[in-house]
């Protein structure tokens, strides 16, 4: 079995990684080397015409930006081919189309076409000519257009069909459409492919650090070449090391791979508090001339999974605090905005989630830069299934013909970044317990392995078992006499568990050569804002998978104290609590950081969207965000739920969660109702007393001292509306957001914890509301709409910036509730 044993037996456990950005590096002479190829597309949705003439002469013609998602603007419906796992969103057939020029001065240069993923079925023409098709909708890919361009005053058309009607394909939300970026590439004959380059640092020491760039470099003349690459490594905009291989030559259409070393002296490590980044730049140069210059992010870091200690990260241990996200950005669907992963990833980040699983598939190169560059642990995942099907219509369609290039293409993306630290090749794949499943784990792992060395290959197994050496009984008894299992192949370097937590802590007897990992946990169930007594009895919800667990309301509602959770996962505290307590659990991902569009438990209509984010769609914290707070971070937490609005007299549970302090004491109308003190398990404390209304205060105290004071009262009648942007300045650039948090309040500013009103939205200016929503699974109100129903006092507005400077104003308004206004500004860049 290998292993990252081997690795630190070597002494390599250290990776270095860099984007595939392909930075323009502020250059002017590479400034259009890649250039976003975003504007002025035309959008035709038609299911049934399949001639492309005739789609491309229709009058349906409409004006799109992209990254664009087609199914975000559906209405949700119950019948939906999708089904509610899908969202209740439908997909069907869309065309996008653009028409571009190419200056006669230009003639002499390669073009290149990048789509960073395109969901899904693609196929692309540039001037009727076709340029190929791609099924995985995760994925990103390219296209040469050089021999079929048009220079000059004439125009070029470039034409894309999405065929996303074989329903249902997903698990889960997956969007349809070109829903991340477009770029065009302008490259001289003599240039660094797409993801030509790999970076890594085989040795590291406080003083030194050796970087090893791996270039491709492609000649399209039909002559030989000669040339000189060099290699710059820079911090910052401050060059700090370089080396240069002159004469090298290259043959007629070849291309060559080079390899270059680098010293780094005095290195500052990537860590997830201190995510220092260096950048590689390598030029191509031909007769003192740059004719080529590729730059790409890299992080200098080592580390390796231990058997016994776990995650180490440049030298000590680190618990890897992870959460599982989906790729759906809420009420923006599926197309990718970057501050909407920006202000995703914040919030992770302020709750201390230092980890990140691409669930349960290639993730937007966006959300890597900026896991780069803000700290955080990626698991990166290529597939949720292999050959056997989860939904009818899914990838399992195309695995014969496409898993290799798309895993190859994967890893070759993603490589270079300073964020990824493990490879997950499946999710619940279901050939895991059998011959087959061993088979392609090890094709899988050894592809993996002929592309990176440096990162460990692992699976979400439900659950990992090892066939020979039953040492443990698993309680999962259907599946431990299958003859054979992916993890106890061989093929993976840590065994990743999804759920299973009664096995954890046995983990080293079934497996005492290779590292642990939870890939996935606690499918805890929660909605924002909604409780239900007696607080500490746990309850499992109805699932999709089995029908006979009953119960639940009948408004689909799920309490938001951590007492739901699914018949196969635990709640929030039961899984943190084991994962904390030994040094071999390196840590774990938790299904998930936020709610996400599909896949509802209950897994019925009204439901459209799922329960188990600690966030809700909208990106509202639930309750169980302070539990992790005040155990992750050393910022002073004291969170008490639930809210104040009860019927007098009803028994109540009163919950804190606080850190930094000895005790809690609770005073309701000035009244003690005494002090707990948390056990050395417990991650809360709790009191019971009859409701009286009024004000609630809790005061944390660490040796008698007042540490902090939260302070909750009985809100009276709904009375207000509270707008509070997130930024009330935007870039006027088309793209940046204000997520304004909108609240219900009564006279005196109190949240009304209860109103649902239906809250309209005008916007005067350069600006758009591009997305509403309000955590509520159940609402069927559109998130492209200008109105939305807030759930338990709160909702949001999305407002995204126009290209011209000058004053936004959103007005917010709602029957029976005061209007308000709150102004924007936009900037230029
Ligand atoms: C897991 C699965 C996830 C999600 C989750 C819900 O088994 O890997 O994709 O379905 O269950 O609890």
């Amino acid at each position: 079995m290998i292993d990252i044993l081997y690795l630190s037996a070597l002494n390599i456990v250290f990776c270095s990684l860099f984007s595939c950005q392909e930075n323009n590096g502020g250059n002017p002479n590479f400034q259009d080397r890649k250039q976003l190829f975003t504007e002025d597309w035309m959008f035709y949705k038609n299911d049934t015409i399949s001639k492309i003439s005739e789609v491309l002469q229709s009058d349906n013609w409409q004006e799109v930006y992209l990254p664009h998602d087609w199914s975000i603007y559906q209405d949700f419906d119950k019948n939906s081919p999708a089904g509610i796992g899908g969202g209740a969103l439908s997909g069907g057939i869309g065309y996008y189309k653009k028409s571009f020029k190419i200056p006669l001065k230009d003639s002499a240069k390669v073009y290149r076409i990048q789509f960073d993923g395109v969901y899904q079925n693609s196929e692309v023409w540039i001037n009727g000519r076709y340029l190929g098709n791609r099924p995985n909708g995760y994925i990103g890919f390219e296209y040469d257009l050089t021999p079929y361009l048009n220079y000059g005053s004439k125009d070029n058309t470039m034409l894309v069909k999405v065929d996303n009607s074989d329903q249902p394909n997903s698990r889960w939300y997956s969007g349809s459409g070109i829903y991340r970026n477009v770029w065009l590439k302008k490259l001289s004959k003599i240039y660094i492919p797409q993801w030509g380059t790999f970076v890594t640092t085989p040795r590291i020491s406080e003083d030194n650090a050796t970087v090893n760039i791996q270039t491709e470099i492609k000649n399209e003349f039909s002559q030989e070449q000669n040339i000189s690459v060099e290699v710059k490594i820079l911090q910052g905009n401050r060059e700090i090391a370089k080396s240069i291989d002159s004469e090298i030559k290259i043959g007629t259409s070849a291309t060559i791979n080079l390899e270059q070393q680098v010293e780094v002296h005095n290195p500052r490590l990537w860590a997830v508090n201190a995510p220092n980044l260096y950048t590689a730049q390598i030029n191509i140069i031909q007769n003192e001339i740059i004719i080529d210059r590729y730059e790409t992010q890299f992080g200098i870091r080592d580390f390796e999974f231990d058997v016994d200690k776990g995650f180490i990260l440049n030298g000590k241990p680190l618990k890897i605090r992870g959460v599982c996200m989906h790729h759906d950005l809420g009420p923006l669907g599926a197309a990718i905005n970057t501050r909407a992963i920006e202000r995703q990833l914040e919030i992770l980040k302020e709750m201390g989630v230092n980890g990140i699983r691409t669930a349960h598939n290639p993730p937007a190169p966006e959300l890597l830069d900026l896991c780069d560059q803000m700290g955080f642990i990626v698991m990166d995942e290529a597939f949720d299934m292999w050959t056997k099907a989860k939904t009818e219509n899914d990838y399992s369609q195309y695995w014969e013909k496409w898993h290799k290039k798309d895993l190859t293409d994967l890893i070759k993306r993603d490589r270079n970044h300073a964020s990824v630290f493990m490879w997950s090749i499946g999710n619940e794949i279901q050939e895991q317990w059998s011959d087959k499943g061993t088979k392609i784990g090890k094709e899988l792992s050894n592809i993996v392995k002929s592309l990176d060395l440096t990162r460990p290959v692992t699976a979400g197994m439900n659950p990992p078992i090892h066939v020979s050496d039953k040492k443990v009984t698993l309680q999962f008894e259907e599946t431990a006499d299958k003859p054979n299992s992916l993890a106890g192949s061989g093929a993976l370097d840590l065994i990743g568990y999804n759920y299973a937590h009664q096995t954890w802590e046995k983990h080293q007897l079934n497996f005492p050569n290779t590292p642990f990992i939870a890939t996935e946990t606690t499918s805890g169930l929660q909605t924002r804002g909604y409780y239900e007594f007696p607080s500490d009895t746990t309850k499992i919800w109805p699932v999709r998978w089995d029908k006979k667990f009953t119960g639940g309301n009948k408004d689909q509602t799920v309490s938001a104290f951590d007492q739901v959770r699914t018949p196969w996962g635990s709640l929030h505290e039961t899984s943190w609590k084991i994962i904390k307590k030994y040094d071999f659990l390196s840590g774990f991902y938790i299904w998930t950081g936020f709610d996400y569009i599909g896949e509802p438990t209950p897994y019925e209509w009204p439901s459209r969207s799922s329960y188990f984010g600690i966030v809700d769609l909208a990106g509202f914290p639930k309750d169980v965000y302070y539990m992790y707070k005040s155990e992750w971070t050393n910022d002073t937490v004291l969170h008490i739920l639930p809210h104040w609005n009860w019927e007098e007299g009803i028994a109540v549970d009163v919950w804190a969660y606080y850190n930094n302090a000895d005790e809690v004491e609770l005073f309701l109308n000035g009244k003690s109702k005494g002090v707990r003190k948390k056990n050395d398990e417990d991650l809360h404390v709790m009191w019971r007393f009859p409701f009286t209304a009024g004000k609630l205060k809790a005061v944390s105290r660490k040796n008698g001292k007042i540490v902090k004071e939260t302070v909750m009262e009985t809100a009276g009648p709904a009375a207000k509306i509270n707008l509070d942007p997130d930024r009330e300045i935007l870039k006027a650039n088309n793209k940046d957001l204000s997520f304004v948090s909108v609240k219900i309040t009564d006279q005196e500013g109190h949240l009304v914890p209860n109103a649902n009103h239906n809250i309209s939205f005008h916007l005067e200016g350069n600006g758009e509301i591009y997305g509403v929503a309000s955590g509520d699974p159940t609402n069927h109100q559109s998130f492209k709409g200008k109105e939305h129903r807030a759930l338990n006092g709160k909702c949001l507005v999305i407002i995204k910036s126009g290209n011209q400077k000058g004053d936004l104003k959103l007005t917010a308004s709602a029957e029976g509730l005061k209007k308000t206004s709150v102004i924007i500004k936009l900037e230029k860049e």
